[in-house]
């Protein structure tokens, strides 16, 4: 079927990179949101891994998921820069709007130090972001 296909055409692009594993790894999160028992196997089989070593970087790395998130997913930045312009005093209340209607994921930086707090959601980057920016935003995307 086509997403074996896909699979296939994603570990053949970098297959032959030294430390194939982890591009390989990105390459399949990418395309299919997540790293499941299929794709484990077959990564394994072409890297003559075991499975077994496949699904310990994909359970080591917080990137990479075992079943895709269903929820659509606002990647909030926690990292330095966004928390010295005040990025965790808007957890609580982004965590209460998005209840369980959108995965709040942690990520450590999008490029936009100097006007976070920032955010990607639907790839798309939000910069200065305050209470009310970040209900807006996890409402649309609800
Ligand atoms: Fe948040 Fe760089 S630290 S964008």
């Amino acid at each position: 079927p086509d997403a074996d296909l896909r699979l296939d055409a994603a570990i053949a692009r970098h297959a032959q990179e030294e430390g194939a594993l982890l591009p390989i790894l990105h390459a399949v999160q990418r395309e299919f949101g997540c790293i499941d028992e299929t794709a484990k196997r077959r990564i394994a089989a072409a890297l003559n891994l075991s499975r077994a070593e496949v699904h310990g970087v994909v359970s080591f790395y917080h990137d990479f998921r075992e079943r895709a998130e269903p929820r659509p997913v606002l990647k909030l930045c926690r990292a330095e820069a966004c928390q010295a312009r005040g990025v965790e005093a808007l957890v609580p209340a982004a965590t209460r709007a998005a209840s369980d209607r959108v995965a709040i994921e942690t990520v450590y930086c999008l490029g936009l130090c100097s006007v976070g707090p920032a955010a990607m959601a639907d790839g798309q980057i939000h910069a200065r972001l305050d209470d009310a920016r970040l209900a807006a935003l996890i409402e649309a995307m609800a």
